[in-house]
């Protein structure tokens, strides 16, 4: 859905801290399915637009490097 959603222009955030029984309750969701995760996704805005405080963490997240957590071939090469 992230990947769909960026080639449709959207962002998307994943999230598992909701309350699932609520969510199940709420959207109807029957017998036999189970609510496993929420994503919102939308329009982006400018970040221009925020309050101070919402733009302060408009930044890059510390992710490690790329090279640090994928590996081509195996790891002996
Ligand atoms: C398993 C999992 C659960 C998450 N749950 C939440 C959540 O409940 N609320 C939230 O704001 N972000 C949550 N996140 C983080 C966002 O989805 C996050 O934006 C996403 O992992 C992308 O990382 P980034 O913020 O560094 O771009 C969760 C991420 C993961 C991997």
């Amino acid at each position: 859905m992230a990947l769909q959603g960026t080639l449709m222009g959207l962002s998307t955030h994943g999230m598992a801290g909701f309350d699932y029984q609520k969510a199940k309750k709420m959207l109807n969701i029957p017998n036999g399915y189970t609510v496993e995760m929420m994503i919102a996704a939308g329009i982006p805005g400018r970040s221009e637009d925020l309050p101070e405080e919402l733009r302060a963490r408009e930044t890059p997240s510390q992710r490690k490097k790329l090279n640090e957590i994928i590996f081509e071939g195996n790891f002996n090469s």
